[in-house]
Formats: C-alpha cells, sequence, structure tokens
C-alpha cells in the first residue's frame, strides 16, 4: 500500500504468541492482556536498548475488548483490564517514542469472540484515529470468504479518509489457505502494507519450519509481491521463548531477515535471557531485514538437509547492475550439523573483482572473495550460518550506498 508507510519492513513486540487471551487478571495479573502488559513492554523497548534497534512499536492483539459496544455502537476497551483507555494508552507510548498497533477483525467476531468490525469499518476506523492508534492487524475470523475482496480494500480506503497515518495488516489471504487461486498479491498490495498469509506462529520448531516449508514452496508467487510497503508477514518472532533454542532462534532471525519480513517479538521482554536478547538485537543481521531496497530473497539452492538463501542488499552498483547480498546456510536435520561449501559464482554471486565477506553471527570479516572462491561452514542442526558480500570495486560515481 503507497501509503507512505513502513518502506522497511516493520518491528516492534505483539502479545498473542506469548499471553495469548489470558483475560484472568486476578489469578494471572503478571500476564493478563491489560493496559499494564502493553506498558511494561513499551517500558522495556525503550529501557533495553529495542527501540534504538529499530523495535518501535507495541501490538495489541486479540481479547482487549469489552463483550459489547457501547449504544453508539463504538468499541470500548475492557474496562477492567484497559481502566484508562485506549488513547492514554496510546499516549503513554507516544512520549517513549513507541508506536500503538491495535487488533480488530473484519468479520462479525474476532477470533477470541469479541465485537467484530463487520458493519462498522468506517466507525472503527475513525475510533482508531481518535485513540491516535498507529497501526491495524485486521484479523479474518467470522467472515464470508466471498466479501473478503470488498471488506479489507473498504477498510484501506476508511483509514485513509481518517488523515492519520495508520499502518494496515490484513490477515485477508491468510484464510485463503485452502483456495491459493482467489489470493492475488497485487490487489492485496494495493491496499495493505502487510498480509499474514499462512498459520499461526507457536513457540516450537515444528510451526517455524512449517512456515519456512510453505515460503520455500510458494517464494516463486511470494517474492514479486514484497516491496517497500508491502510485506508478507509470516507471522512473529518468537524468539526468547524457552521452547525455543538459541540456534533456532538465529535460524528464525535470518530467515526472516532475507524475508524482509516484519521483525514483531512475541515473547516476555521482562524475563527475557541475555543470549536471546543479544540475537534480537544483532545490529548486522536487522541491517539485512531493513535494507532499503527491500527485495525477498530466495532459496537458490537446495538439498534434503540445506537451504541455501540469497537477497540482494545494498551497496549497489547501478551502472554495472550489480549488488551485494546476504546469504543464509540454513541446515534443517534437527541431530546432525551439515558442513556446507557453496561455490559464489553458483549462487549467482559473480561480481569479478569480489566481495568483501562479513559472518553476520560471529561479526567475523573474513577478506575478499571472487566468484570463484567456495565459502565453507559448518551449521549446527537446526541452525544457519549467515554472511554479508558486499560488492568490491572502485568506488562508482552513481554507486548507491
Ligand atoms: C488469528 C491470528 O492469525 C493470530 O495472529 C491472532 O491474532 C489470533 N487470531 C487472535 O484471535
Amino acid at each position: 500500500l503507497d501509503n507512505g508507510l513502513v518502506r522497511t519492513p516493520p518491528m516492534g513486540w505483539m502479545s498473542w504468541a506469548m499471553f495469548w487471551c489470558e483475560t484472568d487478571c486476578t489469578h494471572h495479573p503478571f500476564s493478563c492482556i491489560s493496559e499494564q502488559l502493553y506498558m511494561d513492554m513499551a517500558d522495556r523497548l525503550a529501557e533495553d536498548g529495542f527501540t534504538q534497534a529499530g523495535y518501535n512499536r507495541v501490538h495489541i492483539d486479540d481479547c482487549w475488548m469489552e463483550y459489547t459496544r457501547d449504544n453508539d455502537g463504538k468499541l470500548i476497551a475492557d474496562k477492567k483490564r484497559f481502566p484508562s483507555g485506549i488513547l492514554a494508552l496510546s499516549r503513554y507510548m507516544h512520549e517513549k517514542g513507541v508506536k500503538l498497533g491495535i487488533y480488530e477483525d473484519y468479520g462479525t467476531k474476532t477470533c477470541g469472540g469479541y465485537p467484530g468490525s463487520y458493519g462498522y469499518l468506517e466507525k472503527d476506523a475513525d475510533t482508531f484515529a481518535e485513540w491516535e492508534v498507529d497501526y491495524l492487524k485486521l484479523d479474518g475470523c467470522n467472515v464470508n470468504l466471498t466479501e473478503m475482496p470488498i471488506g479489507y480494500p473498504q477498510m484501506s480506503d476508511f483509514l485513509n479518509k481518517t488523515g492519520r497515518p495508520i499502518v494496515y495488516s490484513c490477515s485477508w489471504p491468510a484464510y485463503l489457505i485452502d483456495q491459493p487461486d482467489q489470493v492475488d498479491y497485487t490487489t492485496i498490495g494495493k491496499y495493505c502494507n502487510l498480509w499474514r498469509n499462512f498459520d499461526d506462529i507457536a513457540p516450537n520448531w515444528k510451526s517455524i519450519q512449517g512456515i519456512i516449508n510453505y515460503y520455500d514452496h510458494n517464494q516463486d508467487k511470494l517474492i514479486p509481491a514484497a516491496g517497500p510497503g508491502r510485506w508478507h508477514d509470516p507471522d512473529m518472532l518468537v524468539i526468547g521463548q524457552t521452547t525455543v533454542t538459541p540456534e533456532q532462534s538465529r535460524t528464525q532471525m535470518s530467515i526472516w531477515s532475507i524475508w524482509s519480513a516484519p521483525l514483531i517479538m512475541s515473547n516476555d521482554l521482562r524475563l527475557i535471557a541475555p543470549v536471546y536478547k543479544e540475537i534480537l538485537l544483532n545490529r548486522l543481521v536487522i541491517a539485512i531485514d531493513q535494507d532499503p531496497l527491500g527485495i525477498m530473497g530466495r532459496l537458490v539452492a537446495n538439498t534434503t538437509n540445506v537451504g541455501v538463501y540469497v537477497k540482494p542488499v545494498t551497496p549497489v552498483d547501478t551502472a554495472q547492475d550489480r549488488y551485494s547480498y546476504a546469504v543464509v546456510l540454513f541446515n534443517r536435520h534437527t541431530q546432525n550439523s551439515a558442513t556446507v561449501s557453496v561455490k559464489l559464482s553458483e549462487i549467482g554471486l559473480t561480481n569479478p573483482t569480489g566481495y568483501f565477506v562479513q559472518d553476520l553471527w560471529s561479526g567475523q570479516k573474513l577478506g575478499v572473495m571472487k566468484p570463484d572462491d567456495v565459502y565453507s561452514a559448518n551449521v549446527p542442526p537446526t541452525g544457519v550460518n549467515m554472511f554479508k558480500a558486499t560488492l568490491a570495486q572502485q568506488r562508482q560515481k552513481n554507486a548507491i550506498e
């Protein structure tokens, strides 16, 4: 969607894959969906180095509302769990340099059974603007699928009409998994800034691997649809949850960055272990995700256990049409390490004067490599090796840095 927003993929934190629909604040005051939870996470983003690294959004997910609208049909936040209301919450965030995202559903009810936007699209868009919200995730439970091509664009227009810049995330294609012919990314990208297109993530390896498989199999359709302002959303980063290992976390972070995916964490930032925090804050990998070209990377070589991904990034030599690249070597095997060797020219790295190569997880600079050179790494099970190959040549006048 060309509304000037999210020209690089959004980064932040979202509650769903960690706190789900916990509404019992009596028994679970620390983990229930409440204004306190979102304020705590905004504090952690602002004070623990996350906003400086780019994670500058907090996203409310399902289960924030009262079960009924007010007499004027306006949505109300749960009065016990959000006693100050959403406007106060967004002002709290904005003071810390954090933007607020909210959740609704295009259908008659949200997936959690709260009032949906069906029949209230314009009213809800106006309410979110009045509440100074910066982002809307519009889910697709309880919808007649044939109405999606009408309702999702309508909401896009209503958000635009509010005059407030509001990022628009659509779950539209995620509900059409069984009808892939119905998914037209040109249209979706015209109306939405990002969109979910596959199953919900769960904090475990099987789920992460399942998402990677889906994106691998569908990459020819996915890659041309992505670009600045219109991103595929493979769902939240579950890095920091203890059911995902550090190796698997590096894999998720690396592959999501190769895809130019949103980096939206779902974890408990109040309790996160340093090893996970370090992974999430790796500036070299974040820079690949946030590269201004916004090109979605590709799986270019594949065996039973190993996948090699390549993403064109800056700096670019436009005169010679040459790119720098981020490369990920991924070992899918769950038990055994793999020694992976790739000749650069075989994965498309053909610049005659070669590339400066840097390992993005160790930070180690490995010197200049030429197209005929072979890059070799030992990759742990369910893990990755990731490097950047930066064009090595005389600076050209028209090179983009
Ligand atoms: C389905 C979505 O895909 C999830 O991300 C989450 O928003 C839940 N619905 C909430 O009910």
